[in-house]
Formats: C-alpha cells, structure tokens, sequence
C-alpha cells in the first residue's frame, strides 16, 4: 500500500508534467496535492502540445482518475478553460475528480496579488498574479471558499462577504486596473460550468483507494525551492511543494508515502525574482534560454538560466527524502563544448554544501567542475547505454555528487523521448 510521490527539486518547470504523463499508465490514480494555476505542465504527444494548469498530467489516459486534491487552491475561470481546451482536442473528461475540501480562487484574490506585488516595487516576488498567495492567506485566516460550499444555500452570500473585505483590503494598495464586475460575472459562470465534476471526500477517496490495492501518483507542483517554509523565502510560492505537503494535501499518513522520484533539468532555470547561485547573465545564459525554449509555459515570461547546482539539489534531496532521479532536458546541451556543474559553494571563505539562511544576501563563491560536452544529437538514441560517453560521464557524475539513483534521463518534449533505467 503506497502512494508515490513526483516533484521538482528547482524552481519548477523541471518537466514535471511530461514524465507524469508517461509514468501515468502505471497508476490508477494521479494527484495533484498543492498549489493552483500558477503550474504551467506542458504535455506534448506527437505534434500535439497541452499545457495543464490545474488538472492532472494523468488526464490524458482514460483509464486513469485524475484528482484535484484539497491543497489545490482552484480558480473555476482557468480550470473551465482548461476542460474547454481539453474536450476540443477530443478528451472525454470522464476522468476527473476534484476535493470538497480545495479552496476557490476568487477574482478579489487575483486583484489582490496584483496590488500588493504593485505596492513591493522592485521587491516583487514576481508572482504569476493568479491569485495564489491572497487564496492561500485565506485559507490560513480561516476565511476561504470552499468547493464543497458550492451547493449551499449560503454560498453567494459567503462569497459577497469575502469580496467586500478584499475590496475594503484593496484600498490600502496602490490601485491597479481590474474589471471587477466582469469577472465576477465570468467567475459565477464558471462556477455554473464546472459544477459537472464529482466532489469527492479527497481523504476518504484516496485511503479507500490504497486500501483496496490501487496505486497513486502524487505530482507536485512549482519546486522545491518555491516552497513556503524551505524555499527561497519571501520569493517563494504559498504552499508546501515538498513530500510532506503531500500527506496534508491529500489526507495521506506519511507511513503511506512510497517511492518519491526528484526531477531536475541538466541545468537550472528560475522565473520571477529571488536568488539563484548559478545563475547565468551572460550568452551563455541567452544560449540556454534559446535552445531550451525557456519561456514560462503560465506567463510566457522569459526563465533565467543558470548550470546545475549540486548543494541546492543536495538540499531538495534531503528534505524530500528522493529515492530516484529523473534528469530532463539533457538534448539542450547537445551544443556545448564545456558543460559546468556546481558542486560546492563557498561562503566567507569557507567551503560548504549546505545552503545558508539566506540566499539573497549571501556572498556566494561557487566552485565549478567542468565536463567536456557530446556534441551529439540525442534524438535518435532510444537506450542509455546509447548515449555518447560524455553524456554518460554527465549522468554519472551527476548520481556521484548526490548519491542517488537516476532512473529517468529525458531528452526532448515527446512523451517518447525518455530514456528508463
Ligand atoms: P513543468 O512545470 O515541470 O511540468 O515543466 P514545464 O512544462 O513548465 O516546462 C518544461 C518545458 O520543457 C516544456 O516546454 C516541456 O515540453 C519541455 N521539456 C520537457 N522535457 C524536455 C526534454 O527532455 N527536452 C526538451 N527539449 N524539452 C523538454
Ligand atoms: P510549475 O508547476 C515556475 C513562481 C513565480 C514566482 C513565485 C510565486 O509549472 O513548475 P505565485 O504565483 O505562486 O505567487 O508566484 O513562484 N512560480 C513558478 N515558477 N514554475 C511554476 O510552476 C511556478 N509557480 C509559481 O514565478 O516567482
Ligand atoms: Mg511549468
């Protein structure tokens, strides 16, 4: 009886969708435990490109059930659209099922963080303005919407409550431009269109489902250093990204978590503000911004880029207990003569792998390894042992410095192009 576990060990869009999709068909159920749409999990199969901002990555097998977990915070605008989007590419949508328990996004949430990252000026956290944060504030505050609230008498009355003490909350921000009574309107109309989906007791749901021998995914969202108490904090996300937020995003007992599999790029990227060590501003940087097509798959935002780095990875692997790794996007550095990895820092002087308080502030000296690049297109290698020996050496040193397994080496966006242990 186990319910494994999928997440990013970065700064999200670590390619988690994509290799959900693919591990999907061994499972019965897949989770989403946390977060809302601010993820942004591009599927791509054949020619065909989906980018899923609430449902999950299992929705594109039938005989799969794909759960919106109660951590998910859900606005019924995006996810409306998204079934929508998802129905016109001839889903039948007869998979998904969603928490009484996952909170609802008002449009007041999304005006709310778009003033208050108005009022932070260049301190911003470079939030994707879906409302995540001011959701999430209400959840803790003990004053959110619920799904389960829907269906009762008392909703649209709930609802105005909440509303008016967002506004009258509005007045100490700077204004912003929102059309209020618009999207109210939208958000009741969505509210109509998704009231389709089975509400399910999430808790009940997913124990009767392990007990009875069914095998679940839990798939993360953002990554794990977004997270809200060991991320890069305040330039974090809301929610607990890592393991541990699984078990309250679901109602599992941590004695039922399984396996839990780490994605990381071959580099790493970050989009909004915040530290990131390795960060490159330099062409090089601009080379992988290019080759990777690093533009943020919610905001289209353009990511930073940046190499590996081992001490952050090493971190992530800790605190998610990651029994296996998956390493993504590893084509996009075919072009390089040199490939650099992180591999320790050095801060006042001293070396060290471990990540500081701090990262804003932190004078951080990296010391770098350099590998020699394959200079080899990947696309037809269908078998790690294929792999040009420098790539090899890559994925090798990689599982050295943090000591875990990598069972998943991706090297394009098609679901085909993953090469398993
Ligand atoms: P997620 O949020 O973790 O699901 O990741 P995103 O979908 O935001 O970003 C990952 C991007 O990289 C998407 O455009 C994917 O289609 C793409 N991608 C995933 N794996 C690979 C890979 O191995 N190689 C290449 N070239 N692209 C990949
Ligand atoms: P997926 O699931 C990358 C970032 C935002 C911002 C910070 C806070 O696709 O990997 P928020 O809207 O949550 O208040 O923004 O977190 N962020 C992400 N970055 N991938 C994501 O999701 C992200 N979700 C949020 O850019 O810096
Ligand atoms: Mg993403």
């Amino acid at each position: 009886m186990a319910l494994d576990v999928l997440l990013g060990l970065q700064w999200g869009d670590e390619g988690k969708g994509k290799i959900v999709d693919y591990l999907a068909n061994q499972y019965d159920i897949i989770a989403r435990f946390q977060g809302g749409p601010n993820a942004g999990h591009t599927i791509v199969i054949g020619s065909d490109k989906y980018v899923l901002h609430t449902i999950p990555s299992g929705i594109f097998r039938p005989d799969v059930q794909n759960l919106i977990g109660n951590g998910v915070v859900v606005d019924p605008i995006i996810l409306a659209k998204e079934i929508r989007g998802l129905r016109e590419a001839g889903l039948k949508m007869e998979n998904l099922l969603i928490s009484s328990k996952a909170h609802l996004i008002l449009p007041t949430h999304r005006w709310l963080d778009a003033a208050s990252e108005a009022a932070k000026g260049d301190a911003k956290i470079g939030s994707t303005l879906k409302g995540i944060g001011p959701t999430y504030m209400d959840k803790t505050g003990r004053n959110g919407l619920r799904i389960g609230d829907i269906n009762a008498g008392t909703f649209k009355e709930k609802y105005n409550n909440l509303s008016s003490k967002h506004q009258q909350l509005l007045e100490i921000y700077p204004s912003v431009d929102f059309k209020y009574e618009e999207e109210k309107a939208k958000w009741f109309e969505a509210i109509e269109e998704i009231s389709w989906i089975p509400v399910v007791d999430c808790q009940y749901y997913v124990n009767d489902a392990l007990k009875s021998g069914k095998k679940i995914l839990a798939e993360g969202a953002q990554g794990s250093m977004l997270d809200i108490d060991f991320g890069t904090y305040p330039y974090v996300t809301s929610s607990n990204t890592v393991t541990s937020g699984v078990c309250t995003g679901l109602g599992v007992a941590p004695k039922n978590v399984g396996k839990v599999l780490g994605i990381t790029k071959a580099y790493c990227t970050r989009v909004g503000s915040g530290p990131f060590p390795t960060e490159l501003n330099d062409e090089m940087g601009e080379k992988l911004r290019a080759l990777g097509k690093e533009f943020g798959a919610t905001t289209g935002r353009p990511r930073r880029c940046g190499w590996i780095d081992i001490p952050q990875l090493k971190y992530t692997i800790m605190i998610n207990g990651v029994d296996s790794l998956c390493v993504t996007k590893l084509d996009i550095l075919n072009e390089f003569d040199v490939i650099k990895i992180a591999k320790h820092y050095t801060i006042d002087g001293k070396q060290t792998d471990q990540l500081p308080y701090d990262l804003t502030g932190a004078d951080i000296k990296i010391d770098f390894d350099e590998m020699p690049g394959w200079k080899v297109d990947l696309e037809d290698i269908n078998d790690l042992s294929d792999l040009p020996q420098a790539a090899k050496d890559f994925i090798a040193e990689i599982e050295r410095l943090l000591e875990v397994p990598v069972n998943f080496v991706s090297k394009g966006p098609e679901r085909r192009n993953l090469l398993v242990r």
